[in-house]
């Protein structure tokens, strides 16, 4: 086991990250306060997984509720939540209860938002079990759920006490949510670290074969630059905001194509080439780095055209994003293969343009 910190004074905590760790109960024992724990997780996790972790925690001592939520992207909603606090009320789940987060990004979102609000916040554990939520949404501390108007738009900021990734549970994700997991570790690539990219592009096939040493290489260097990011700015007020790179386009493609008909990892696939575009348009990046980040890519077998929508129809979508302000939009672009920038006043014939482009 390998453990990385996430430096944010006294809300600093651990990410723990190997093989065969989330049955361990002494990686829960620090966090039981008082001595009740409420795993939220979903339907298609819970005959994985839920067994190992409740005896985990019974080991380590605690009385355990299990609150099993409907699986996908539109458990992410408000009926869900109030579920969740169903299940910790019924339980009797006080100040001091522990909630652990135990799934893909939908459930760390959900659980992870439920306590942040739930007696005005209450502890909480991510234990991960997609590649999108142990490289990307299980560190950082966002939390939220959805509203038919945008994504993410009810939440808030409520760090975990720790993050226990246990790389042995990706053995029988999806292959289709494999892939969209490396657009998340792509886009940490192509956002922070040109060295990264190039390791990417020498070892994605050992990813998509699940390599289990090179997908703890790849796991550890993301939550490695996300722990910086996040220590250096908590509340996306700077260079945190660098790693929505591609999300400005790939909400708008979520939104526009009906959440769940696009994974998440697939519309953020093609935002990036949609970003690198524009980025292309606006002088910053050459074209033959654009075709660099379309090959990378494709190369994890994701997708690098978005849905048949109109330029014009997915422009209209980002207007919603939290991204845009006062009819400029605002991205982040990419100076260079590894260095992403915030650009504001763009704009929307260039970001058309980049979209026209990018369908080619
Ligand atoms: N908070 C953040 O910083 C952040 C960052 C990136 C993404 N997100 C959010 O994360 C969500 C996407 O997360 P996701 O891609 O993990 O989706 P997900 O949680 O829906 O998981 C994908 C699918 O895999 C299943 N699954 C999970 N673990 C499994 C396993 N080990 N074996 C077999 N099946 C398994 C799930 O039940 C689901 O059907 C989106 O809502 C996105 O907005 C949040
Ligand atoms: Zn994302």
């Amino acid at each position: 086991m390998e453990s990385l910190r996430v430096a944010l004074g006294e809300r600093s905590y651990p990410i723990h990250l190997g093989a065969d760790l989330l049955g361990r109960p002494e990686l829960y024992r620090p966090y039981l306060g008082g001595g009740s724990a409420a795993i939220v997780t979903n339907t298609v996790v819970a005959p994985l997984y839920l067994q190992r972790v409740r005896q985990a925690l019974a080991a380590a001592g605690a009385r355990v509720t299990e609150i099993i939520v409907p699986d996908g992207e539109q458990a992410k909603g408000w009926e869900t939540l109030e579920r969740v606090f169903d299940g910790l009320l019924a339980a009797r789940c006080g100040r001091d209860a522990l909630i652990v987060a135990l799934g893909g990004g939908v459930v760390g979102d959900l659980a992870g938002f439920a306590a942040a609000v739930y007696q005005r916040g209450v502890p909480f554990v991510q234990v991960p079990t997609t590649l999108l939520a142990q490289v990307d949404s299980s560190v950082g501390g966002k939390t939220a759920i959805n509203h038919p108007r945008g994504k993410n738009m009810i939440g808030a900021f409520h760090q975990p006490r720790a993050v226990i990734s246990d790389v042995a549970t990706l053995d029988t994700l999806p292959e289709r949510e494999l892939r969209a997991g490396l657009a998340e570790v792509i886009k940490h690539a192509l956002a922070l670290d040109a060295q990264f990219v190039q390791w990417l592009e020498a070892h994605m096939s050992k990813l998509v074969s699940r390599e289990r040493g090179a997908l703890v290489h790849a796991v550890r260097r993301c939550c490695e630059l996300k722990a910086e990011v996040v220590a250096a700015d908590e509340r996306e007020s700077g260079v945190r905001a660098l790693l929505n790179f591609g999300h400005t386009f790939g909400h708008a493609i979520e939104l526009g194509a009906g959440y769940g008909a696009w994974l998440h990892g697939e519309a953020i696939a093609v935002g990036m080439v949609m970003a690198a575009e524009l980025s292309a348009r606006l002088r910053l990046l050459a074209q033959g780095d654009v075709a660099r980040v379309r090959q990378l890519i494709m190369s994890a077998g994701l997708p690098v055209r978005g849905p048949a929508l109109a330029p014009e129809a997915l422009i209209e979508l980002m207007a919603v994003d939290k991204k845009a302000a006062h009819g400029k939009l605002r991205f982040v672009v990419l100076e260079d293969i590894g260095r992403a920038a915030l650009r504001g006043a763009i704009d929307e014939r260039e970001v058309q343009e980049a979209i026209v482009a990018a369908a080619q």
